[in-house]
């Protein structure tokens, strides 16, 4: 045996018995990004790997994440290009949100035993100086909605519809990718306002549940039905605000749509995330001029020093019975890929959540 394997293994016995010796010996899986994907992910963009989780130092938290975001913004940080946050490196963690439990902590505020949300990403174990990290607390609502409707998703929903949208009773609202996390939510504030909320989903299923579940107006099977028609039937003085999530062609059609002053919330692409080709931009944007619209974009992030706000107000509301939030929750890290295809594929109702580890 060379000097050089020996003095590993000494260093590798020595790591492990400083972590067996304080009881935090745990293996923690991490799935890093692998390769850059063009087009849709497939799985050689993701490498899962197994490592020691180290000991906490003074200042401290250790985290067991037990449920991880899945969003669509996650197809952005894979992209090489300048963007509002820069992308995910190659043999980096996977960027997620996440919510866990604090198992080991050195740090004055966050005590063992708290459970927490923040950037956790793909793995099962973080060690945290605590920076970006705040409290939750599951008695008030279970873990896997603190990732949604109580989550950036929520946050999403509520500034995005109020404040960029400027959404006022009675406006005709339309949103895209409705039955999604953000869109399921828009909808359901712009009906506590009082306005007239119209749903595009795929599929005859999800459209019934916008209505029969969440109490929209109508629906718009993007998948099925007559995109322009349904929009001139449903619209009959034209669109106040439309909240678009997927952009592409049915942004295109709202556009051709607009009520005067209309507003409209750029606040995703997802049908153009995973295109090969350029971006589909809307040819149909001299409707703002004619109408005197909008259209802005939005980032949530921009809105941190509200989220306790928003959070209350949707609590509130949910309590009181008239914001529904529902989570489609999938198990196991090493099913990341597969559960994170369901948002492209739309095969799921409401936010996309993985379970990474045990309660
Ligand atoms: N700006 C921000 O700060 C911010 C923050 C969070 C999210 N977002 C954006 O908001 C949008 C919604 O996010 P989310 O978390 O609510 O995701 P999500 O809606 O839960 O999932 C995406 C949904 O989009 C629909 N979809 C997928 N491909 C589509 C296509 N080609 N055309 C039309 N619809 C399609 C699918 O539903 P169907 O079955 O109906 O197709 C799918 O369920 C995304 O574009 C995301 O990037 C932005």
């Amino acid at each position: 045996m060379g000097k050089n394997t020996i003095q590993t293994l000494r260093s590798s016995f020595k790591t492990i018995w400083r972590l067996t010796k304080t009881n935090i010996l745990k293996t923690n899986k991490q799935l890093l990004l692998k390769k850059r994907p063009i087009g849709l992910p497939d799985n050689d963009t993701w490498k899962l790997i197994e490592t020691a989780v180290s000991e906490i130092e003074e200042g401290e938290i250790l985290i067991k994440c037990e449920y991880i975001s899945l969003d669509p913004a996650m197809r952005g940080w894979l992209n090489d290009v300048k963007s509002y946050i820069p992308p995910v490196q190659i043999s980096e963690v996977m960027r997620a949100g996440g919510v866990g439990k604090i198992i080991a902590s050195k740090h004055t505020y966050f005590k063992k035993g708290d459970y927490v949300y923040g950037q956790t990403g793909v793995q099962q174990y973080v060690v945290s100086d605590g920076k970006g990290y705040h409290k939750v607390d599951p008695t008030l609502a279970p873990l896997p909605m603190y990732t949604g409707t109580l989550g950036m998703t929520g946050m999403t929903a509520y500034f995005g519809i109020l404040e960029v949208g400027e959404l006022k009773e009675g406006d005709a609202v339309l949103v895209s990718g409705a039955a999604g996390a953000v869109g399921s939510v828009v909808g359901q504030i712009a009906k506590i306002k009082n306005c007239k909320v119209i749903g595009i989903a795929g599929g005859e299923d999800k459209c019934k549940y916008l209505i029969d579940e969440l109490g929209f107006d109508g629906a718009i099977d993007y998948k099925n039905d007559d995109i322009a028609l349904k929009l001139k039937e449903n619209f009959p003085k034209g669109i106040d605000v439309y909240f678009d999530n997927v952009g592409g062609e049915i942004l295109d059609m709202a556009l051709s749509r607009l009520a005067l002053h209309a507003r409209i919330v750029i606040c995703g692409a997802i049908s153009q995330y995973n295109n090969t080709s350029e971006v589909k931009g809307p040819s149909n944007y001299l409707s703002l001029l004619v109408n005197r619209a909008s259209m802005k974009g939005m980032v949530v992030f921009d809105y941190a020093k509200d989220y306790e706000k928003a959070s209350i107000q949707l609590g509130q509301w949910m309590m009181q019975g008239k914001l529904k939030s529902k989570e489609d929750i999938y198990e196991g890290i090493e099913n990341f890929h597969e559960t994170f295809l369901k948002l492209f594929s739309g095969e799921k109702l409401g936010k996309l959540v993985l379970k990474v580890s045990e309660e």
